[in-house]
């Protein structure tokens, strides 16, 4: 990775490094996918490196997998480590009630998998993340291959009865080709504008057969931390209903690059 970092990375780099403080050792960790949670995983690696911390990682796609072996994480699979202590992981958009859309990075089935097998997920993000209503970013169904055309044809025939603004349905590309997930399987986008009821749509379109999961991550999340570009962070606890304020340090980008 090369470059100046943008506001947007300096807050999601502030958001995971504060969430690194939720580890200690002995836990075994789910380890997200994306922007943000790969500073979250650069971060963990230089607490085993440095303090010696010791953690088993339990990824979430293939790439997360190949950085936190590279970062010096122990990584076990999740019936491995049976049950994970805490999931660290980025979001989409997450609401007032810390339901999210994942899936932008096309691994939301695994992430999903791990989250709701772990004690505790912990959302981080950038404040553009924070939505009043789920569903600006299209929503990720990740589909199997076979029959792709007929589960797109009940899924468009689904959306006509629930309660959303936008009903476009396009098939994400890698290039030229359908992109394949880490399952070997594809994603349909949901171009839904606004979701009225996520925890509604998201059981009808987990009922069609084709369709293997959706991004819709409804009272998994317990707590989201909210980085700014300056180094600032929120915390927000849905359980305990807190909410407290926090500064990280954002290093020069010279030594933000030097371990990557
Ligand atoms: C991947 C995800 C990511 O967590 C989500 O897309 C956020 O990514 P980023 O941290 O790069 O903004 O759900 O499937």
């Amino acid at each position: 990775m090369q470059g100046e970092l943008s506001p947007i990375d300096r807050a999601k780099f502030a958001a995971a490094k504060r969430s690194c403080a939720f580890v200690e050792s002995g836990m075994r960790v789910g380890l997200g996918t994306g922007s943000t949670a790969a500073w979250m995983v650069r971060g963990l690696g230089e607490r085993v490196r440095e303090e010696g911390l010791k953690i088993r990682g339990v990824p979430t796609s293939s790439r997360t997998a190949a950085l936190a072996r590279e970062m010096g994480i122990e990584v076990v699979t999740l019936d491995e480590a049976r049950w994970l202590d805490v999931t660290i992981d980025g979001a989409d958009e997450f609401d007032a009630d810390l339901n999210l859309i994942k899936g932008g990075g096309g691994a939301h089935l695994q992430e999903k998998i791990v989250a709701t097998a772990s004690d505790q997920m912990i959302v981080i993000a950038d404040p553009a993340k924070e939505v009043a209503h789920l569903g600006a970013f299209p929503l990720p169904l990740e589909v199997i291959p076979f029959g792709l055309n007929a589960t797109r044809a009940l899924v468009e025939e689904a959306l006509e009865s629930l309660d959303v603004f936008g009903r476009e349905t396009v098939l994400r590309m890698d290039g030229d080709t359908p992109f394949v997930t880490d399952e070997g399987n594809h994603v349909l986008d949901l171009h839904l504008k606004r979701i009225g009821n996520p925890r509604q749509l998201s059981l009808v379109v987990n009922q069609i057969p084709g369709v293997v999961e959706n991004g819709l991550f409804i009272d998994i999340c317990d707590v989201v931390v909210i980085g700014e570009g300056d180094g600032r962070v929120e915390v927000r606890d849905i359980n305990a209903g807190t909410i407290t304020h926090d500064r990280v340090e954002i290093p020069e980008n010279d030594n933000l690059f030097s371990d990557i």
